[in-house]
């Protein structure tokens, strides 16, 4: 963990939010080369479950809702965590990770346990009094269901169907920690997807299996994958069933996506609270009912730190040891660096041409400062899948090297088909 955490911190990966100020607990920033890494896993979700699909649209809603949709929700009643202070260094704990009745950090006597609310609170307007109390929204899954009807009236989407988004959440985490892992401003990836009730064990499996894949999909190893049920203790008060995809992360079996059944609750209570009616007319059963909902909620930067955590390698090359990021070539931030040779003969003008016709499709780096295989390991260490090398040969015969970053072989391919050539290898799945 420590490796990957320096690395990102070394390449522009990700550093300490508000750095020169002393870092703001838990806060984090991604520099130039995570802000491609973590669009492209966004991307990918988006890719795989929004245009891929015909049954599915995407919504980019309001972080800041109406209060009483996170009353109708659940959130201001019981979204709280368990919290104990420390009588002796004012230190905070979620009770629930705290073993024993003294403090972890200095030994001292513990208050009792007490419930605390996890959302941010702020106020709209100039006025700050409880009439302009709003929250920020600690999930996107809401802003689904609060446009259920709006959606449904616009598109002409049937059952079953779906609505997702991508956007930031925010919790007030007691405990932040591991990195991207837990911080208190996040980016989720949800999905609503409402069906019959009747056909909603049937959805929850097919979903379960198909979030499973896409991170397989996108070059986790499989046997650092698992699902994993809730047991009925710990099942959120909304659900019937609830699977969670866990990574084998450096600090143990952790929660990827939590895939949940929950049934036509929220429909029902935004219902019951704003008195509006979302129900579903099924012209085909000539029949009207609330819709069940299966829910994968996934979040971008707790994959994009099991995606740099599962690529991070270190093997020797000709004798030599490198750093190797081993991205699927789909998340990689650079898809290609292209390297002239020499720093003469021509050779930097006509390899800033085929970097800038690249370019115009793929993002893609160029260097021509060191050696060769210094060039390649600065490529390596990043994650960028392909490297193509101008030479002497190719100032002959339009032929470049295309090396890969993890089997290290070259091939020659000509200059004209290099576009077709990535495309091909990029988009080639995980085995
Ligand atoms: N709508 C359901 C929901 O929000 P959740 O399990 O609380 O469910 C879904 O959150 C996903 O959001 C988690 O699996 C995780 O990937 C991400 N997530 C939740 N809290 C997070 C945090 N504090 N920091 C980073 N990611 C978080």
């Amino acid at each position: 963990m420590e490796k990957v955490v320096n690395l990102c911190k070394r390449r522009g990966f990700v550093y300490p939010g508000s750095e020169i100020y002393g870092g703001l607990g838990a806060s984090l920033d991604y520099g130039p080369l995570g802000v491609e890494l973590k669009r492209n896993v966004k991307d990918a979700w988006w890719r795989e479950i929004v245009t891929g699909r015909d049954d599915v649209v995407g919504l980019d809603a309001a972080v800041i809702m109406h209060p009483r949709v996170w009353e109708a929700s659940g959130h201001v009643a019981g979204f709280t965590d368990p919290l104990v202070d420390c009588k002796s260094c004012k230190q905070r704990f979620r009770a629930d990770h705290v073993q024993g009745p003294r403090c972890p950090e200095c030994g001292g006597e513990l208050t009792e346990a007490r419930r605390f609310n996890l959302m941010f609170k702020t106020f709209v307007g100039p006025v700050e009094d409880t009439a302009h109390v709003a929250f920020l929204r600690p999930e996107t899954a809401q802003s689904m269901f609060v446009n259920f009807r709006n959606v449904l009236e616009t598109s002409r989407l049937k059952l079953p169907f779906g609505i997702a988004q991508v956007g930031r959440s925010f919790r007030n985490e007691i405990t932040p920690g591991n990195f991207l892992f837990r911080t208190r401003e996040f980016e989720q990836m949800e999905l609503e997807f409402f069906v019959r009730p009747g056909e909603d064990d049937h959805w929850y499996d097919y979903w379960r299996q198909a979030r499973f894949e896409w991170y397989a999909s996108l070059g986790i190893e499989r046997e650092r994958l698992r699902l994993r049920p809730h047991a009925p203790d710990e099942l959120a008060h909304y659900a019937k069933a609830c699977v969670d995809v866990e990574y084998a992360f450096p600090f143990g079996w952790s929660e990827l996506e939590g895939i949940a059944n929950r049934t036509d609750f929220d429909l029902k209570r935004h219902s019951e609270h704003s008195g509006k009616d979302l129900t579903y007319f099924d012209e085909e059963r000539r029949e009207r009912y609330v819709p069940y909902v299966i829910e994968p909620a996934a979040g971008a930067d707790r994959s994009t730190l099991a995606f740099l955590v599962d690529a991070y390698d270190e093997d020797q090359v000709e004798g030599e040891a490198r750093i190797v990021l081993r991205l699927h070539p789909r998340l990689a931030p650079y898809k290609a660096a292209v390297f002239p040779l020499l720093r003469k003969d021509g050779q930097p003008e006509r390899a800033r041409r085929i970097y800038d016709a690249l370019r115009k499709h793929f993002s893609v780096d160029y260097d021509q400062a060191g050696s060769i295989g210094r060039r390649y390991r600065r490529q390596d260490e990043v994650g960028t899948p392909f490297g193509i090398t101008i030479d002497h040969d190719t100032m002959k015969d339009g032929t470049v090297t295309l090396r890969d970053r993890d089997a290290t072989t070259q091939v020659r391919v000509p200059e004209d088909r290099l576009v077709e050539e990535l495309r091909a290898r990029i988009e080639t799945p995980a085995a």
